[in-house]
């Protein structure tokens, strides 16, 4: 690519990172969702999901912001996230020790693009563009969300689940797959 001058420059490139990040999130949840066994994770997980779908569009307009045309660049490390995600999901486990799992592989995602959107939030404003400041810092505020939601899911039933080991005690949240598909 041409040589980066400007903050702006380093400012699109990064976006054009974050972009590819939440692409990539975008198809990876769904399968998130299908191996999450507690009805409050794939909940959190699914809405997390409609929220990244924003979250992508929202992007677009900060480009827009910024005189450029949206375009992703292979994040390499959403690509390394998820890898690893892939393969804990492939592990033979029980539900709850699954469950908490992947709690601790979306947590990795989120503080990654929260260190993202910190970052290119403060090069936006830097530059004085605030409309593309606020956008991405709307984006922000939903990551930290979307990982405070996760912490509760795995402190307040996951976890002890988890810690029980085999069938151990089962909350009323938890319901079987089979069943929880046909409530969508
Ligand atoms: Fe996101």
């Amino acid at each position: 690519m041409a040589k980066m001058v400007t903050l702006k420059d380093l400012l699109e490139d990064e976006l054009k990172d974050i972009y590819s990040a939440e692409k990539q999130l975008i198809k990876a949840l769904p399968k998130m969702v299908r191996k999450a066994s507690s009805d409050e994770l794939r909940d959190a997980l699914e809405e997390h999901l409609e929220v990244t779908k924003r979250q992508a569009g929202r992007l677009e307009r900060v480009f827009e912001e910024l005189g450029s045309k949206a375009k992703a660049k292979t994040c390499e490390a959403m690509k390394g996230l998820i890898e690893e995600a892939e393969d804990m999901m492939s592990e033979d486990a029980e539900d709850a020790v699954l469950d908490a799992a992947i709690i601790g592989c979306a947590q990795k995602v989120e503080h990654y693009e929260i260190a993202s959107y910190g970052t290119v939030k403060s090069w936006a404003d830097r530059i004085g563009n605030n409309r593309a400041a606020q956008l991405l810092d709307e984006t922000l505020q939903e990551e930290g969300d979307a990982d405070k939601r996760l912490t509760e899911i795995a402190e307040s039933m996951v976890n002890a689940e988890a810690q029980s080991g085999n069938g151990g005690s089962r909350g009323s949240s938890r319901s079987s797959k089979k069943s929880s598909s046909k409530r969508r």
